[in-house]
């Protein structure tokens, strides 16, 4: 008799979970470990929250999600070794206060990537190594972050191969959003292809699956997960969530009236999207290795902050008294 949403999955993938270090307590832990088998840290493994000046590690939020997920036999993902959002400002300047040399970023970076690698060796089976460094302008390859600006196209590379040196049984993964749309898939593709062909040690592709009633439509979800994994690269989503608002619109827009409210016909879209997602999942187990939501329920989710300030949002299969949605009972209805 399945019983959470991991059981309904349970010969398809892992399902996994964004989560603070306050959730893994009390009714939020037991909700958690019914529904759930894998967890990731939603921002405790970032670089900035871990590692806020040179030579001093906060490790604490960190161990407590790793040491949750050991003791209750679930899957650790970690996230995130290399993003240019969440950086601490010191990682990028020399001493005098200038922009660090490429040198001394790399240096950095390796040894950033070996201390936490190697601190969760065997415990963290699966690494977002670098994230988000496609850019969103279709005219450039890759962002033009610190990163970039800093080490050129080499961090990339870099960053896979002090990883693997720090964890060789790890499965690294280059990790990103909007790589469903044609534009932004095709670039991401390219990066893969090139890493792939260098021998870089890179096994699979993160798609974050940050998505929204309007979008992705089911033949470019199954493109992009086909695309991806003819490379020979595991797939995961993983960071998902849907949207009852449309991504681009919605950061220009003004806040309409009913903003905020989470219509009978809100709800019915969000179903069908979700219904849709999940029967690609399903008809690509093969190369879907793992699906991780982005937070537990609806009570919290980052979305009620980003992209705007304030909007609640509504955008997973819990509603916000931990409860299952009517999305939930088609995900598993199958
Ligand atoms: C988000 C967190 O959910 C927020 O709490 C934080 O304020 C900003 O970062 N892409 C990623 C995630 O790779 O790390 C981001 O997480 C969401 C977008």
């Amino acid at each position: 008799e399945p019983n959470g949403l991991k059981d309904y999955y349970h010969s398809y993938f892992p399902m996994g979970v964004a989560v603070r270090p306050s959730d893994l307590k009390d009714e939020t832990a037991e909700f958690l470990l019914k529904n759930f088998n894998s967890i990731t840290a939603e921002n405790a493994m970032k670089m900035q929250p871990l590692h806020p000046r040179e030579n001093f590690y906060y490790w604490r939020d960190a161990d407590s999600i790793v040491n949750f997920g050991v003791n209750h036999g679930i899957k650790v993902r970690g996230h995130a070794l290399c993003w240019h959002e969440q950086a601490p400002d010191w990682m990028f300047k020399d001493a005098n206060g200038e922009l660090a040399s490429k040198d001394l970023l790399l240096q950095r970076l390796k040894d950033h990537i070996f201390t936490v690698v190697k601190r969760y060796k065997g415990k963290i089976y699966a690494w977002d190594v670098v994230n988000e460094a496609i850019d969103d302008n279709p005219d450039n390859f890759l962002r033009n972050s610190l990163w970039y600006q800093i080490c050129g196209e080499d961090f990339i590379a870099k960053a896979f191969e002090y990883a693997h040196e720090a964890d060789p049984q790890a499965k690294l993964f280059y990790n990103d959003y909007n790589v469903v749309r044609p534009e932004k898939r095709e670039r991401v593709y390219r990066l893969l292809k090139k890493l792939v062909d260098a021998k870089v040690p890179i096994h699979g592709v993160g798609l974050q699956g940050h998505w929204s009633i309007y979008e992705p439509s089911e033949a470019e979800l199954k493109t992009a997960i086909e695309q991806f994994s003819s490379l020979g690269l595991d797939v995961q989503i993983t960071e998902l969530d849907v949207s009852i608002y449309p991504w681009e619109k919605e950061r220009r827009a003004k806040r309409p009236e009913e903003d905020g409210v989470f219509t009978a016909d809100l709800q019915n879209r969000q179903t069908e999207q979700y219904a849709k997602i999940f029967k690609v999942f399903r008809q690509n187990k093969k190369v879907l290795t793992g699906v991780t939501f982005w937070n537990l329920s609806d009570r919290y989710t980052w979305l009620d902050h980003y992209p705007v300030q304030g909007r609640k949002n509504y955008p997973l299969l819990f509603d916000q008294d931990f409860k299952p949605k009517k999305a939930f009972w088609e995900v598993v209805n199958f």
